[in-house]
């Protein structure tokens, strides 16, 4: 199988909380390869747009506040079968229900704090790893 990229974000809890090292050492452990990683801070307009698909739900408003309360760590990762992989080490949205190991459930508080975002399948993989990086920085890597 190819290797391809799927993109994880950091949260701000994640950055807060000190747990950047330990999470981003679980996610290289998986077998992932940081290919681009930048530690930046959203303005509610990013915040908006990488979320849009979300903004008829009655959490978007939370969501964009959470998410441009701190810094945000976005990484294209590299791997075979890297977008459904990478949901599986994240675990569910809430660390309440996520699997045992996984890294919500080690290191996230509740549905909204919940410490790593993942691309949700391989098309919004391509759009949100563009989203954060220009092409001049992963040329190449999409196999
Ligand atoms: P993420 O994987 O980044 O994608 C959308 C995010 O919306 C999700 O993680 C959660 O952090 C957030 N979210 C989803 N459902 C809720 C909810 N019911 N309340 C607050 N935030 C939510």
């Amino acid at each position: 199988m190819a290797k391809i990229l799927t993109l994880g974000m950091l949260k701000p809890d994640a950055i807060a909380s000190g747990k950047a090292g330990a999470i981003i050492a679980h996610i290289q452990n998986e077998g992932f390869s940081i290919r681009a990683a930048r530690l930046t801070r959203l303005t509610p307009a990013q915040a908006g747009k990488f979320y849009e698909v979300h903004k008829d739900r009655p959490f978007y408003a939370d969501l964009v506040a959470f998410m441009t309360s701190g810094p945000v760590l976005p990484m294209a990762l590299e791997r075979e079968d890297a977008v459904a992989h990478f949901r599986k080490v994240i675990g569910a949205t809430d660390p309440a229900e996520a699997a045992p190991g996984t890294i919500r459930k080690l290191f996230a508080e509740s549905k909204g704090k919940n410490a790593v975002h993942g691309s949700d399948s391989p098309e919004n993989g391509v759009r949100e790893v563009a989203f954060f990086f220009p092409e001049s920085e992963i040329a190449g890597l999409w196999g």
